[in-house]
């Protein structure tokens, strides 16, 4: 895929697609609930139907309408052995959770994936697990998974890494386990698991301290389905954000974006650069906290993000460095450990391509140093991809500045925005 420099800004109000963290947990939890539930508004991406497909492998009866998914509830333990081992495709998210809640089912499993999940770390979850006794057997701590069903018991786990995944691997298999899990998280990530299994009247209760957050789950007889309306991704929002606020005469409106407080770090360091947004029409649904959202071409500036910034927008330092290769002044993003270990070596690749676009760029440890240039000098317009969505999308609205730049692999874009391409078009970007 080719895309172009954009002459005469972006504007409109593009649709951005459900959010895909809550539409794998509004598949997995109304699967394993009793009761029907109806999802408006879910993300049809390529990740997210891995996830549907594995639960119909299970025996879940799920109706893929137009407008909605209806899914018929099986009840806690009574998921089907599947015929085959559960291929994942590229979704780290339905990997980790999916361990977390086979590991406790009556059957053995097998998880695998693409050659992009197959790199990736599971023993981050597998580890953690065998203090429940869990039975996985990893591939040298990566896929495939050979899971074997057992009688989980409750425990104390302190996190290791902060990662929403592993928390809701944890959650997930302490529904079916006996008595009370804990689980501490020293840092705080996403949230979405703990918010919709409340939802559902899972006996969960959680308590924020100032460096700490305290999680108790019971083992459970029953979830009681409702209904879910999905609000849309502010991480898939980030590219055209950004898009608007790096190119003159842009101006673009974002409705119904999820703004929970634990996935907003990218709005708090835009605004840190100077980024003209804004923020209106604050509402809660389901329990999530959503807004509408207006973006202008700002003249950004450098700035400083501290390693808690990762917890709040890990998955959006591909196009914040796309924002920071445009703004007057150097940026240092820090403690950034965990992209070396996302779809690709994020930090890898993000300073490969803006090199390539001309923009000096270093890492110290798991810093990030970026450099904006006045020159944007071509090196080499090849984006390299590795088939990782985000930076296949980060480095689209590159060239909106720099064009044109030939993304690799672009097909990656369909695990989690598969409008992407006609959205950016109907705003006044030019990607064929
Ligand atoms: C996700 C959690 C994050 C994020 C991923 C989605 C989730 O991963 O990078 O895209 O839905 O729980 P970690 O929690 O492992 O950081």
């Amino acid at each position: 895929m080719i895309s172009y420099s954009i002459n005469d800004g972006v504007n409109g109000t593009p649709t951005i697609p459900g959010d895909k963290s809550i539409s794998h947990r509004s598949i997995i939890i109304p699967s394993i609930a009793n009761g029907v539930c109806e999802i408006k508004n879910i993300l049809k991406s390529e990740d997210v139907m891995h996830t549907l497909k594995a639960f119909k492998a299970m025996g879940v009866v799920i109706e893929n309408n137009k407008k909605n998914i209806v899914i018929h509830g099986k009840g806690l333990n009574s998921l089907n052995k599947p015929e085959k081992p559960i291929y994942l495709g590229n979704s780290g998210t339905s990997a980790r959770l999916l361990t977390g809640l086979l590991s406790s089912q009556k059957f053995d499993s097998v998880i695998t994936g693409d050659k992009s999940l197959s790199k990736r770390p599971m023993s981050r979850i597998a580890d953690p697990l065998s203090k429940m006794n869990a039975i996985i057997k990893t591939s040298e701590g990566k896929l495939p998974l050979i899971i074997e069903g057992n009688k989980l018991k409750s425990c104390k786990i302190d996190l290791k890494i902060p990662s929403a995944q592993i928390k809701s691997g944890l959650l997930l298999a302490s529904l079916n386990a006996e008595g009370e899990t804990t689980i501490t998280e020293n840092k705080i990530t996403r949230d979405h698991t703990e918010t919709m299994l409340e939802s559902f009247g899972a006996k969960i209760n959680v308590k924020k301290f100032d460096n700490n957050k305290v999680i108790k789950i019971v083992g459970q007889k029953e979830l009681k389905s409702r209904d879910i309306n999905v609000p849309n991704d502010l991480s898939s929002s980030a590219f055209f954000i950004v898009c608007a606020l790096i190119n003159k005469n842009s101006k673009i409106i974002l409705n119904n974006i999820n703004n929970n407080p634990t996935r907003n770090g990218l709005i708090l360091a835009l605004k840190r650069m100077g980024a003209k947004i804004s923020i209106f029409n604050n509402r809660v649904n389901n329990n999530e906290e959503i807004c509408d959202i207006e973006v202008s071409h700002s003249h950004l500036h450098g700035c400083e993000l501290g390693p808690e910034f990762a917890d709040l927008m890990i998955d959006e330092y591909p196009i914040l460095s796309v924002a920071a290769a445009f703004a007057n002044s150097p940026s240092i993003f820090r403690g950034l450990k965990e992209l070396r270990v996302k779809e690709s070596d994020r930090l890898e690749l993000i300073m490969l391509n803006l090199r390539n676009c001309g923009v000096e760029c270093k890492t110290e440890n798991d810093d990030l140093y970026i450099f904006p240039s006045k020159k944007y000098e071509i090196k080499n317009n090849v984006i390299r991809t590795d088939f990782d969505h985000r930076i296949a999308m980060a480095f689209s609205i590159m060239a909106s500045r720099v064009g044109p730049l030939n993304i690799e692999d672009s097909d990656a874009i369909d695990t989690s925005f598969p409008t992407f391409k006609d959205e950016y078009n109907n705003l006044g970007g030019k990607l064929v």
